[in-house]
């Protein structure tokens, strides 16, 4: 049976995810907040997952609101946060506006066409404070090329088995991982996660169509400038005046 995305993957996220250092992205992040150069600013994470950043940065932001699409991600996680919302970025609720709003793990990958991707930048944007800024990372060619084979995979997490089969097509620039994942009662699901990986000049295009111009452009966990040739690149976002 096809689910939706991670309403099943959620349980075995952390699992998943245990190899990756989230204490290090969580300082890049913070690292980036920075740039503003002012005290106790207003934080919006996109498309927070289980929370895994946000564990190390909640701390650091006091007025911190997480966000996702999916309800069990945002219900894996405790943190004592009283401001998880349940909702697409490419239509944020919000009225208050943030200082900072970050999103991490090519999450905007998952929009699957720019005209998706420029909506997400136009939600963001109206909840951006004008001096605001908005980062975030995106997953590039290289990145599924080089990949592809850890992403390939089975295992075993708390009595639930999966089975990731991921594929790349750089043609359609659809890199998708499949999860068939099957519950302790031997039930099984399938979710099909398909994210875009639009080229580097693609992101330049689309954020041009937009009130927001790049400040900044990185190779990921770093403050070098980025290109086409690298795996995941940060883009950092100022609203034009
Ligand atoms: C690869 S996970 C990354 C989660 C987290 N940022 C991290 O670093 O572990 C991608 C996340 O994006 C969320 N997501 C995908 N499309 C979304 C959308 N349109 N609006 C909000 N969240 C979305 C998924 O639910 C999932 O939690």
């Amino acid at each position: 049976m096809l689910v939706k995305n991670y309403s099943n993957v959620a349980r075995i996220y952390s699992h998943l995810m245990r190899s990756i250092d989230y204490k290090m992205w969580a300082t890049y992040i913070l690292k980036l907040s920075r740039i503003i150069k002012k005290k106790n600013i207003s934080v919006l994470e996109l498309a927070c997952g289980s929370g895994e950043v946000a564990g190390y940065l909640r701390k650091k932001f006091i007025d911190y609101t997480l966000c996702d699409l999916s309800l069990q991600m945002l219900l894996s996680f405790d943190h004592q946060f009283a401001n998880k919302i349940n909702c697409d970025i490419t239509a944020l609720p919000f009225k208050q506006k943030f200082d900072f709003v970050f999103s991490t793990f090519d999450s905007v990958n998952y929009l699957l066409t720019k005209a998706a991707f420029i909506k997400m930048l136009n939600s963001v944007e109206s909840c951006l404070e004008q001096n605001g800024i908005f980062t975030f990372d995106v997953s590039l060619v290289e990145n599924s090329l080089r990949n592809l084979k850890h992403l390939n995979r089975k295992g075993e997490f708390r009595g639930i088995k999966y089975q990731q089969i991921s594929s790349f097509n750089r043609v359609k620039q659809i890199h998708q991982n499949k999860f068939v994942i099957t519950c302790e009662d031997g039930s099984a699901v399938t979710e099909n996660h398909r994210q875009r990986v639009f080229s580097f000049e693609d992101y330049f295009d689309m954020i041009s169509k937009t009130k927001f111009y790049v400040y900044g452009c990185y190779e990921a966990f770093s403050f070098s400038n980025a290109s086409p040739k690298c795996e995941r690149a940060q883009f950092v976002l100022k609203k034009r005046n």
